[in-house]
């Protein structure tokens, strides 16, 4: 497929930091700003959370915030965008698991309050658990802000190529590339689960704001294709460049083969 320059009628907004640490302090201030607002008018605030290794340096100084600066998330409700599919919530490896010692343990957001797809739900319930997770962010007024990492095969989320830009909340396979990915965690390729249960593209789509982050020179091709292509179902992460609100956040090492037309931000 021939590459092109991005004429989508929304850029990006692209912040270059020298770490993942400082750039994760940008945004959770941002978050932290946001979550008091909505507090100080006793409403809501809703996250749109993600997991693996990109997430991690953001949910530490969100936990500092609460820790050191006060920050409460009784106000927040939030929703995972997957979990790997045939695995219980208490597994060493469940994002149920990641999300609990990563962040939800050590902050004050109501148990009732977080989300994450249920890796347990029968093959025959699915569709019907799919659909609950959408009504349940309906419910919950909308994703006020989507968090995603990428991966290198071009996801979001779990969307692995080809997903539709309308693919809702579904059970889908994990690419060979994902699951290599992640062998490490795992023990080995052979131990990762096949399939995942996902939030879709429409879904994430629907946020009323986004930020993407990624972290290291493995980031940087699948970065440099994705703002490089018109949007694809072959690279699912293209489809953010259609939304008015979509934010990047980069080390300089993830950055380093992006085209040079878009308007980048050094700190
Ligand atoms: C995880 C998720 C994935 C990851 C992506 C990058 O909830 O939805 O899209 O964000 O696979 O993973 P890391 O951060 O481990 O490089």
């Amino acid at each position: 497929m021939p590459t092109q320059s991005v004429t989508s009628a929304h850029k990006p907004q692209i912040t270059i930091s020298s770490s993942p640490r400082e750039a994760s302090a940008g945004l959770a201030a941002s978050i932290a700003e946001a979550i008091r607002d909505r507090a100080s008018q006793g409403k809501t605030y809703t996250l749109g959370l993600a997991t693996g290794s990109t997430p991690i340096p953001l949910y530490q100084e969100l936990i500092r915030l609460h820790r050191e600066a006060g920050l409460s998330f009784r106000n927040v409700y939030s929703f995972n965008l997957d979990e790997y599919y045939g695995m219980s919530p208490s597994h060493s490896k469940s994002y149920h698991h990641f999300m609990r010692n990563a962040l939800f343990d050590e902050i004050d957001i109501p148990t009732e309050q977080w989300h994450i797809p249920n890796g347990e739900t029968p093959r025959n319930e699915i569709g019907r658990h799919c659909q609950a997770y959408e009504e349940a962010i309906e419910n919950a007024g909308g994703i006020d802000l989507q968090i995603l990492g990428i991966g290198r095969t071009g996801h979001i989320g779990f969307n692995e190529p080809p997903s539709q830009a309308d693919s809702a909340t579904r059970l889908i396979i994990l690419d060979p590339l994902t699951k290599k990915d992640a062998a490490p965690t795992f023990g080995g390729v052979e131990h990762v689960p096949n399939e995942a249960i996902t939030l879709g593209v429409s879904n994430i789509l629907k946020a009323r704001q986004i930020a993407l982050m990624a972290w290291g020179e493995g980031k940087s091709e699948i970065l440099a294709r994705t703002f490089n292509m018109l949007p694809t179902p072959n690279l699912p992460a293209t489809f953010l460049l259609k939304h008015p609100n979509f934010s990047v956040y980069l080390d300089r090492a993830a950055a380093q083969k992006l085209p040079p037309n878009l308007t980048c931000q050094p700190l």
